[in-house]
């Protein structure tokens, strides 16, 4: 993709010249905000409902009702499965990528819940406690239990200040709508298609949950699962 937008770049015939450094950071930083993200919060759910199989149970009994066992889930099917939705709000909520959110330079002095902050003030949004805060979600806050979000009117867009996997506002993620599309599509499609289990002798409790805090959130260490394809062999070559 650098590449073709650096050969963009180079077109004597544009308009406008577009600057070769400047595509370049523009190019990495999609590419590094868009990817890593997706397949952590991924590797997380997975993490999280490996730990509790009648959570798998669940969303595996929604996929087989709504897409059924001869065809793989596709983007029409996910406002159908809303135990997948609230499993990955849920996956968000406990598992935000991006703990601290983008660092913020507040412009005026102004006051918020009795706290003063003047201007100048490098604020940081510490989402990963306010998703974990049982005074937000009670005293099963450090649970993963999906079914707090089925039926309930709290969404990722920012707008719902106890849950801001993507931010809010001007410096909100602009990927949010694709980021959150690619992650419900690979982990129905991953749940779907594969009966998923933990190694022989590894229990459920002793499965590490160790985050490491970065730029993004990953497990310090990486999923190790056992999966076995569970559809009819023609549904993996045709596609969806
Ligand atoms: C599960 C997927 C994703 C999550 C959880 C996520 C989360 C975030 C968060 C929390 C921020 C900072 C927002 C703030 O401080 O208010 C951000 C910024 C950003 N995201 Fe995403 N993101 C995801 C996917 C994507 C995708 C797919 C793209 C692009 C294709 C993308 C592009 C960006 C960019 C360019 C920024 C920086 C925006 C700025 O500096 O103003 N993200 N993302």
């Amino acid at each position: 993709m650098v590449d073709l937008l650096l050969q963009l770049a180079d077109n004597p015939n544009l308009e406008v010249p577009i600057e070769r450094d400047g595509v370049k950071a523009f190019t990495l930083d999609i590419i590094a905000a868009g990817t890593d993200t997706s397949a952590v919060t991924v590797e997380w759910a997975l993490s999280e409902l490996l730990r509790k199989p009648k959570a798998i149970a669940k969303a595996t009994e929604e996929l087989d009702r709504v897409v059924g066992r001869d065809r793989l889930v596709t983007e029409a099917d996910i406002p159908s499965l809303p135990y997948l939705e609230a499993i990955v709000k849920e996956t968000m909520r406990i598992h935000p990528v991006a703990p601290l959110l983008a660092p913020r330079l507040s412009r005026e002095d102004t006051s918020v819940d009795g706290y003063d902050i003047p201007a100048g003030t490098r604020v940081l949004v510490n989402v990963w406690a306010i998703g974990r805060d049982p005074a937000l979600w009670g005293d099963a806050s450090e649970e993963f239990v999906p079914e707090r979000f089925v039926g309930s009117g709290v969404d990722v867009k920012g707008q719902d200040f106890e849950l801001l996997p993507f931010g809010s506002g001007r410096r909100m993620c602009p990927g949010y709508t694709l980021g959150l599309k690619m992650v419900q599509l690979t982990l129905a499609n991953l749940l779907h298609a594969f009966a998923w289990r933990l190694p022989d002798g590894v229990a459920a409790e002793e499965l590490s949950m160790e985050e490491k805090f970065g730029l993004s959130m990953p497990r310090v260490v990486p999923l190790e699962a056992v999966i076995e394809p569970k559809l009819p062999a023609h549904v993996y070559d045709d596609g969806p």
